[in-house]
C-alpha cells in the first residue's frame, strides 16, 4: 500500500471559501490525500484565495513567495510539491498568476474545483493546468460527500452552500465576476446534505450564498422555493437545532423570510444585513438600488415579528466621491439601527469594476480617519450589546472543549462565545446559561438547567 499523500489547504476571504475548502478536501480524500497542518511537508498545497480587496488578493503573492522556498527545499529532499491556486483570485487572474508566480502548477476557479484530480494529472504531464471556465455541469452534482469521520471532526456547526453568484453588480464589487451569475441548488439536494450532516452530529447549519436570500431553488413540487420555505423544511430534519443564513441583500428580503423568523424557533434571531453606506447619494453611486430609509424599513419588518432580533452589517468608507456629509449619514444610520457588531472596510478599487473608473478618490488620511470613527461607534454598540447579556439567562449551543480543563465553549443565538465549567457531554446540546460576566468578547456563566442525558445506565468510572 502506498503512503497517503499530504494536502495542505489555506483559505482566505468569506465563509464560502471555508466551505469550498472542505469540499476540496473531500474530493481529494477520495484520491488518497490526507490533510496536514503544515505546508512544508505537504505533497499538494492549495491556496483558496479571495479577490475582494487589494490587500486580500496581494496576500496570495507573498504566500507564493514563501512556498517557492518550501518547494525548493522539498525538491532537494527528492519530494515533488504541487502548488495550486483556487478561489476568486484564480478566477479573476487566471494564467496571469502563473506568469507572475511560475511556482504555481494548477489554477482552478470556484466553479471547477471538482475537476481537481484531473487538473493535477494534467499538471503532471503538461507542467501546468489552468481551468477558470464556468462549466455547464453543476459541481455539487459531482462532488463526493464528506465521510462521517470528516463531518464529526469539523464539529457541530456546519456551512452548506445553497446559492452561489450574484446579479446585483454593486459598482465596487468583484463577486459577480469571480463567482458568476446567481444560481440556487435544488431543495432536495440541500435536504440530503443537511440530513447527512445531522445524522453525523451536526446541530447548527448556516446556509451560505453570496446573496443567500435571492435563493429560489426548485422544490420537490417543481415550484421555486424562497429561502423562508427552505428554512421551514430544514427545521423539521431530526437533530437540527439552529439555522442561520448569510449573506443577505436588503432588496431580497421577502415575506417568507420574515415569516420564518416569526414562526420557526430554530431560525436564529441574528441577521447579517450589509448596508455599505448611510448616504443615499453614495448608495446610488454604489448601485445598491436601495436608500437608507428602505434599509431601515426592512430592519423594522424583522423587528416587528421578533423583538429580540439583532443585526450586523458591512460598511465601506471612502467610496469615490464620499463627502464628510455622506459619511455623517453613515454614522447616523448606525446610530439609528444599533448593531450587535459590524465589519467596516476602506474602499479598495478593484480592476474591472465600474467604481475603479471613478475619479473623485477620497484621500488615504480621510479614509483612515473615517474608518477609525466608524469602528469606534460600532465597537461601542457591540460592547453595549454584550454587556446587556450580563445577568440574563440565555440559550447556548455547546460546541467544544475550552482552553482550561473542564471548560466548555458554545455560542449564544447572537454568535457570542459563551464559556462554562461543565461535563463534556453537554457538547451538541442547547442549554440555558446564566451569564455572570464578560471577558473581552466572551460571556462567562454557569448552566442554569440540569443537563439532559440520554436514557442509559450510569457509567461507573474505574469499573
Ligand atoms: N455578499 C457577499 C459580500 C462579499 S463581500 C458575501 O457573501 O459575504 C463582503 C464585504 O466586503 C461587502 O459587503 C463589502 O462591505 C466589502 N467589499 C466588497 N468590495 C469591496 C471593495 N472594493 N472595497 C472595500 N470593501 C469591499
Ligand atoms: Fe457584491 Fe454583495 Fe453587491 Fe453582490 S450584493 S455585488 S456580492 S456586495
Ligand atoms: Fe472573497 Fe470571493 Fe468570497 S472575492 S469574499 S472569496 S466570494
Amino acid at each position: 500500500m502506498t503512503a497517503p499523500r499530504k494536502l495542505h489547504i489555506k483559505s482566505y476571504g468569506c465563509q464560502m471559501n471555508v466551505y469550498d475548502a472542505q469540499r476540496m478536501v473531500d474530493t481529494l480524500a477520495a484520491e488518497g490525500f490526507v490533510e496536514t497542518a503544515s505546508a512544508d511537508d505537504a505533497d499538494l498545497v492549495i491556496l483558496n484565495t479571495c479577490h475582494i480587496r487589494e490587500k486580500a488578493s496581494e496576500k496570495v503573492y507573498s504566500e507564493l513567495g514563501r512556498l517557492r522556498q518550501a518547494k525548493d527545499d522539498a525538491a532537494r529532499d527528492g519530494r515533488a510539491m504541487t502548488i495550486a491556486v483556487a478561489g476568486c483570485v484564480a478566477q479573476a487572474e487566471g494564467e496571469e498568476i502563473v506568469r507572475r508566480a511560475p511556482v504555481v502548477d494548477v489554477v482552478v476557479g470556484p466553479q471547477s474545483y471538482h475537476h481537481l484530480p484531473q487538473l493535477l494529472a494534467r499538471a503532471r504531464t503538461d507542467g501546468v493546468a489552468i481551468e477558470t471556465e464556468f462549466p455547464a455541469e453543476d459541481k455539487f452534482g459531482v462532488l463526493p460527500q464528506p465521510k462521517p469521520e470528516a463531518i464529526r471532526a469539523r464539529g457541530i456547526s456546519a456551512f452548506v452552500t445553497v446559492q452561489e453568484g450574484c446579479d446585483k453588480f454593486c459598482t465596487f464589487c468583484v463577486v459577480p465576476y469571480t463567482r458568476g451569475a446567481e444560481s440556487s441548488r435544488p431543495v432536495g439536494k440541500v435536504i440530503d446534505d443537511v440530513t447527512r450532516l445531522a445524522d453525523h452530529g451536526v446541530r447548527e447549519i448556516t446556509l451560505i450564498g453570496q446573496n443567500v436570500n435571492a435563493y429560489h431553488g426548485e422544490g420537490p413540487d417543481g415550484r421555486s422555493w424562497p429561502l423562508g420555505r427552505l428554512l421551514e423544511r430544514l427545521a423539521s430534519i431530526p437533530g437540527i437545532m439552529r439555522l442561520r443564513y448569510s449573506t443577505s441583500h436588503p432588496r431580497d428580503v421577502d415575506d417568507s423570510l420574515i415569516e420564518a423568523h416569526r414562526d420557526i424557533p430554530a431560525v436564529m434571531p441574528f441577521v447579517h444585513l450589509p448596508v455599505q453606506s448611510g448616504s443615499d447619494r453614495i448608495l446610488a453611486a454604489m448601485n445598491r438600488r436601495h436608500t437608507a430609509a428602505d434599509y431601515c424599513a426592512v430592519v423594522d419588518r424583522f423587528r416587528a415579528v421578533r423583538q429580540d432580533i439583532a443585526f450586523s452589517s458591512d460598511f465601506i468608507v471612502g467610496f469615490p466621491g464620499e463627502t464628510g456629509e455622506d459619511f455623517c449619514a453613515t454614522l447616523a444610520l448606525v446610530t439609528q439601527i444599533g448593531y450587535a457588531g459590524a465589519y467596516s472596510f476602506k474602499y479598495s478599487p478593484r480592476p474591472g469594476t465600474p467604481a475603479a473608473e471613478m475619479r473623485e478618490m477620497v484621500s488615504a488620511a480621510e479614509m483612515d480617519e473615517r474608518l477609525a470613527r466608524l469602528q469606534e461607534l460600532i465597537d461601542s454598540q457591540q460592547s453595549a450589546f454584550n454587556t446587556a447579556a450580563i445577568g440574563k439567562t440565555v440559550d447556548v449551543l455547546f460546541e467544544r472543549g475550552g482552553r482550561y480543563d473542564g471548560q466548555i465553549v458554545g455560542r449564544t443565538a447572537y454568535l457570542q462565545p459563551a464559556h462554562v465549567m461543565a461535563p463534556n457531554d453537554i457538547i451538541g446540546q442547547v442549554i440555558p446559561v446564566k451569564i455572570d460576566s464578560l471577558e473581552r468578547y466572551s460571556l462567562l456563566g454557569e448552566l442554569a438547567a440540569p443537563v439532559s442525558r440520554p436514557a442509559q445506565s450510569p457509567v461507573t468510572i474505574g469499573a
